[in-house]
């Protein structure tokens, strides 16, 4: 079954919108430092595009989970496939991720985080499907587009791993269907 990639969001659209969304970021944190942290693998570009625009110190680190089970939705239970380099307490986590589905990965996640002492932990998502929420305690701070339910890839989004090269957001649809 082949598929093609129609476009949702140009590159100018979603570049444009993380510049405002910086913005905000740095307006709220006033120059304090941001510890950014990355869900691998689909929040790379996103964190390396937001990161050029933040105006106080950075540093990185990231983290690789996956939710048990995970075919076309998170079951709400993550395995830590890698843990972050840093210690995160006293600190301000940003964490940055590519899309929010059910919420279930972030609850799990900053739940995890939490426990280990920060000074405080923020949400930025790139994209958010609020219609699959199932997790309704996920307080997203910063978030670019909220979307539509459709499977989407680019801009670190994959489909099969592919795709995610794009520098646009765009919906997938499979053909034959
Ligand atoms: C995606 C996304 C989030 C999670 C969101 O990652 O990056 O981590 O799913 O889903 P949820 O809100 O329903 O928990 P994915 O497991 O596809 O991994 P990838 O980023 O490596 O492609």
């Amino acid at each position: 079954m082949g598929e093609t990639v129609k476009m949702l969001l140009t590159e100018e659209e979603v570049n444009r919108r993380i510049t405002e969304v910086a913005e905000e970021i740095n307006k709220d944190y006033n120059g304090e430092p941001i510890h950014m942290i990355c869900i691998l693998k689909g929040g790379v570009m996103f964190m390396c595009e937001l990161a050029k625009r933040i105006k106080g110190p950075v540093s990185f680190d990231f983290m690789d989970v996956s939710s048990y089970g995970h075919n076309t939705e998170s079951s709400g239970v993550i395995k830590i496939l890698k843990d972050l380099d840093e210690d995160i307490e006293g600190r301000n986590v940003l964490l940055v991720e590519d899309i929010i589905d059910t919420g279930k990965t972030l609850n799990k996640l900053s739940q995890l985080l939490y426990t280990r002492g920060p000074k405080s932990i923020k949400i930025c998502t790139m994209l958010d499907k609020p219609s699959r929420r199932v997790e309704k305690e996920v307080f997203v701070d910063y978030r670019c587009f909220q979307i539509p339910n459709k499977f989407v890839v680019g801009y670190g989004l994959d489909y099969n791993q592919k795709y995610r090269n794009l520098p646009y957001i765009g919906v997938v649809e499979f053909e034959n269907e």
